[in-house]
């Protein structure tokens, strides 16, 4: 089976994205699958290029994380481009995780891929949801060790069935929604300040630290 993947991350070759893709790969590799390209979105100067190559192959993955609870810029502008489309002999799949911990979170967005792909005329083999996936940079590779092998199991079962693992698919999107006896923790976590550190460093790190409440979009 050849494979076309799409990555969406606005990272690049420095997203998570790409690491559990090459997880992924290596799994759809070794059980026979070819990976006929791999497209970064990113690159948007190649666009009229990455439209077309998504116009002629058979089998798509698009993988992205959530960007502002819906796709990344990069993302629609790719579907905008390609617009009205007719593939019906086409099978895609997607890759969709977040930064949130809860699957539940990209919910929405899995009912608009649905939508899209019954648009599109192509046959949906379904979508993978992974929250949390910030951990996959921000850990050491050694935390990841089960996370990275279920990517390559996932290859190596879609390179077999043309179609995710129903198992792992399953586990990765848990914790669907946190269990009530985790709120209270989270209320604590969240009053200590512990939820933010990392967005706190991130606005640090960009001197932006006493912007953090602004509202730009507010009218006055
Ligand atoms: C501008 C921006 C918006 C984001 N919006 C969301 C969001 O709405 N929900 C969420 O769970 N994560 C959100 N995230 C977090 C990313 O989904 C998460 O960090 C992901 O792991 C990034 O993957 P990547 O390295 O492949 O780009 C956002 C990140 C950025 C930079």
């Amino acid at each position: 089976m050849k494979l076309a993947i799409f990555n969406g991350s606005p990272r690049g070759i420095n997203s998570n994205t790409k690491t559990l893709l090459d997880f992924f790969q290596k799994g759809f590799e070794n059980a026979g699958g070819e990976i006929e390209l791999v497209e970064y979105l990113i690159k948007e100067k190649q666009l009229e290029e990455q439209v077309q190559h998504f116009e002629k192959s058979k089998n798509i993955l698009l993988a992205f994380p959530l960007y502002v609870d819906s796709v990344p810029g990069v993302v629609k502008q790719f579907i905008e481009t390609i617009g009205d489309f007719n593939g019906s002999d086409v099978n895609i799949s997607f890759i969709v995780h977040s930064g949130f911990p809860e699957g539940i979170h990209s919910d929405g967005l899995v009912r608009y891929l649905e939508l899209l792909t019954k648009r599109w005329k192509m046959n949906y083999m379904g979508t993978l949801l992974k929250p949390g996936s910030e951990q996959v940079r921000m850990q050491p590779k050694k935390k990841n060790t089960k996370l990275f092998q279920d990517f390559e199991n996932l290859g190596k079962n879609f390179a077999l069935t043309g179609t995710f693992d129903e198992d792992i698919l399953t586990r990765l999107k848990q914790p669907y929604v946190f269990p009530t006896r985790a709120i209270p923790v989270i209320r604590l976590m969240s009053k200590l300040g512990l939820i933010d550190l990392m967005w706190n460093r991130e606005f640090k790190k960009n001197k932006a630290y006493k912007n953090r409440f602004d509202k730009p979009l507010l009218r006055e």
